[in-house]
């Protein structure tokens, strides 16, 4: 399984991307917000992501409401860098505009996919990925990982990671990753914060500090 942030803060990214496992990012409108940007620097912003992750995919996500306006601003998005897959909302003006880019060779990212149907209706239209929300199904008291589960084998069922990679998205805890990645998810997209839990664990770091307390008495040094 591939490693995504999901983020749109450059630091972040950097940090993440220091670590050697990062394959790619996803932002949407709220994570670009949470940054402080503003709407005259978004296109600006989404091409330092795409500079400082070259050659790895990184979503942007297009705020248009209608078909027209989602193929020129998905084209508009795409234009900025190779590696700028445009994301879009499951929604009939989603859908058509994704099958419109596609044809196009841009890849889309069709995203807030919470059903079988709507992953697959997202495939058939052409999508490259395809983001089901795994924690705020949990929010509404459904079950999000089971949800997870059901979309990853359909998507295989019918189509295969060459055509369209299923993204794990709306992760909150190490625990949902893990599930994403023993369900065979292809990527999972983990907030930093949660990131960083996945790559620790208690007994590393207690069998560190008993390293580093023997190492001290091999030097003479306890
Ligand atoms: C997906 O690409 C979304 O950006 C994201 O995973 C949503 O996560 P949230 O539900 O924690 O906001």
């Amino acid at each position: 399984m591939k490693f995504f942030i999901d983020t749109a803060n450059l630091e972040e990214i950097k940090t993440a991307k220091s670590w050697g496992c990062l394959a790619g990012v996803t932002t949407n409108p709220s994570l670009y917000a949470k940054t402080g940007g503003k709407l005259a620097d978004f296109e600006g912003h989404m091409l330092r992501i795409a500079e400082l992750c070259e050659g790895l995919p990184v979503s942007a996500e297009s705020t248009a409401t209608t078909t027209e306006g989602m193929i020129e601003e998905g084209r508009r998005l795409a234009a900025l860098a190779p590696n700028i897959v445009v994301k879009l909302p499951i929604c009939a003006e989603g859908l058509a505009a994704t099958h419109q880019l596609a044809q196009e060779g841009i890849k889309v990212n069709m995203t807030l996919i919470f059903s079988v149907t709507q992953a697959l209706m997202a495939c058939s239209a052409g999508a490259r990925y395809v983001s089901p929300f795994v924690g705020r199904f949990d929010d509404i008291a459904e079950d999000g990982v089971g949800q997870l589960a059901d979309i990853i084998q359909a998507v295989k069922n019918y189509y295969g990671p060459d055509h369209t990679e299923v993204i794990a998205a709306s992760l909150r805890t190490p625990r949902h990753v893990a599930q994403a990645a023993l369900l065979g998810s292809d990527i999972a997209t983990v907030p930093f914060a949660a990131l960083e839990k996945c790559m620790r664990h208690p007994l590393t770091d207690r069998g560190l500090a008993a390293f580093e307390a023997d190492w001290k008495k091999v030097q003479g040094l306890a």
